[in-house]
């Protein structure tokens, strides 16, 4: 059986303080909460604080991004080793940053492997744009990432990673892809590509996520999908609804 697992990606939003002040707000609800795995992502430089305000629970942290390379001339970048004193995860791959800030498959690549090789557990994440979708290309252009993404490792290192299947079109615009629709995706061509690739025993162990515009409300409904293993969260993580979400994924 595979465990659920929620993390939330506050994205560009918070200071240390107030994420400390949030983190603490909600931090002994989430606690309670069994059967899940849940994981905050705040900006890198408020993960220190996040860390400590969470410490002694059973919530983890992670980055938003880091650099493949160990260390060296790469201005405004994150190393893995600065990482693994507060995390224990890190989303690579994320639809904003390969838009945003030119990241190809290539260096997801990388990144996923310097990430096992620290010990951290990466969130993976793919997904196609409102074009790609409209004009039927889901199954190839997503199929085509996860087999990127994973290219070179072995079955036992994808089997300790999470992947997070976010529709471009469905993230932060409120138009969440129907549970159905994510369901199948997740499980034909997220689930189906890593089977091909890797055998069924890895497909089985591997965990997806749905990202895109969920919130406490349709939760349940993702979490009804067997192939869906809990929710990469933008906007519905920043407030204290999250519980709520929370607690709805697990029951
Ligand atoms: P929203 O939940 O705000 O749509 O964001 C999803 C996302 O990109 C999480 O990584």
């Amino acid at each position: 059986m595979r465990t659920p697992i929620i993390a939330g990606n506050w994205k560009m939003n918070k200071t240390a303080a107030a994420a400390a002040e949030f983190a603490n707000e909600i931090k002994e609800a989430l606690n309670d909460i069994a059967g899940v795995d849940i994981v905050f992502c705040p900006p890198a430089l408020t993960i220190p604080a996040v860390a400590a305000a969470v410490a002694g629970t059973k919530i983890g942290v992670g980055a938003q991004n880091m650099h493949y390379e160990e260390s060296g001339a790469y201005t405004g970048e994150l190393a893995a080793n600065m990482l693994t004193p507060f995390c224990q995860y890190v989303i690579l791959g994320h639809s904003e940053r390969r838009e945003y800030f030119g990241e190809t498959d290539e260096g997801v690549n990388k990144k996923i492997k310097t990430a096992l090789a620290h010990g951290l557990t990466p969130i993976v994440c793919v997904g196609e744009s409102l074009t790609q979708n409209e004009a039927g290309e889901t199954h190839s252009f997503v199929s085509g990432q996860v087999t990127a993404a994973f290219a070179g490792l072995t079955a036992a290192d994808v089997a300790l990673c999470v992947i997070a299947y976010e529709p471009i079109w469905a993230i932060g615009t409120g138009k969440s892809a129907s549970a159905e629709q994510a369901g199948a995706i997740i499980g034909q061509t997220v689930r189906g590509t890593i089977a091909n690739l890797f055998g069924a025993a890895t497909a089985a162990l591997v965990r997806i996520q749905y990202g895109g515009s969920a919130n406490e409300k349709n939760i349940a409904d993702y979490m009804q999908q067997p192939d869906i293993d809990g929710a990469l969260v933008g906007g519905a993580s920043l407030k204290a609804t999250f519980v709520q979400l929370v607690q709805n994924a697990v029951v």
